[in-house]
């Protein structure tokens, strides 16, 4: 596996801690990596300590949710994976999505001024257009049932792509800032501050005091959308989050369903 140690020049962890609130992450950030979740992953089997962060300026194969891959390009994106070992359940993992969903748009939002919206449940919006996914992945220990580790990746597209987004993402991918915009500071203001805010929420997850914003955010709410299960679809009404961060469909015939993974998509 190709890794450089060569920072870029924003991706500088000096710079990124004088942004952040509390000094509790060990960042280590790569010019160039298959997938920043894969490599953690990799870390975290050899010990790698909580709140290790790792930050890649290129990722070469980088993961999407459901298998799909999450383009991202040299110089523009944020490819960042958080180390987390909470003393949870698996069950944790959707409130490790949805939280740091929550520090994405709040720190996008901040730094942008635009208007953020969360397409349940990873998915973060900016006029119409997916800047930013998440994908948390965990590894379970067998004998507690508990989390060993989860890792929480997450992919912002900041600046423009040079050579544009590939066909099949271009009419749905969106990004924040022109490249030429000059805001060369802007990855390491959107990591700190989406560090800052995680740093917020995170230690008393359990309290969910990220519920309302994500709520506030919510981009299917009253929405047609399409439920794809694993070999049909369903058009349905999305009517809300609840306190578990489901979303809840009703379908035409009367049916309601509370949905805790899985792909919904926009009906227009
Ligand atoms: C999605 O949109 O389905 C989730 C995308 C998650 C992308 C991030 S980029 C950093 C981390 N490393 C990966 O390979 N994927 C996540």
């Amino acid at each position: 596996m190709k890794s450089k140690k060569i920072p870029v020049i924003d991706l500088n962890e000096n710079l990124i801690q004088s942004k952040l609130d509390k000094n509790l992450f060990n960042f280590i950030i790569e010019k160039e990596l298959p997938s920043t979740n894969t490599k953690l992953k990799e870390l975290a089997e050899k010990g790698a300590p909580e709140y290790t962060v790792l930050i890649s300026d290129f990722q070469t194969n980088g993961k999407g949710r459901l298998g799909r891959s999450f383009f991202s390009p040299e110089g523009t994106g944020i490819y960042m994976s958080i180390l987390l070992r909470p003393d949870k359940t698996p069950e944790a993992s959707l409130l490790l999505t949805t939280c740091a969903a929550v520090c994405c748009a709040k720190a996008i939002e901040k730094h942008s001024g635009k208007k953020v919206e969360i397409k349940w449940v990873n998915d973060i919006y900016t006029d119409n257009r997916k800047v930013c996914g998440i994908l948390t992945e965990s590894s379970v220990d067998c004998v507690s049932g508990k989390l060993r580790y989860a890792i929480v990746g997450i992919g912002i597209n900041v600046f423009s792509p040079s050579e544009g987004f590939p066909e099949d993402i271009s009419t749905k991918a969106g990004y924040l800032f022109d490249a030429e915009s000059g805001k060369e500071n802007m990855r390491s203001d959107i990591i700190a501050s989406t560090l800052n805010n995680f740093i917020e929420f995170y230690p008393k997850l359990d309290k969910k005091d990220f519920l309302q914003e994500y709520r506030n955010r919510s981009l299917l709410k009253n929405r047609k959308i399409e439920v794809l299960h694993q070999d049909f679809s369903e058009k349905a009404t999305a009517v809300g989050i609840d306190d578990e961060f489901r979303l809840i469909v009703k379908y035409p015939d009367g049916r309601k369903a509370s949905l805790s993974s899985g792909d919904v998509s926009l009906l227009i």
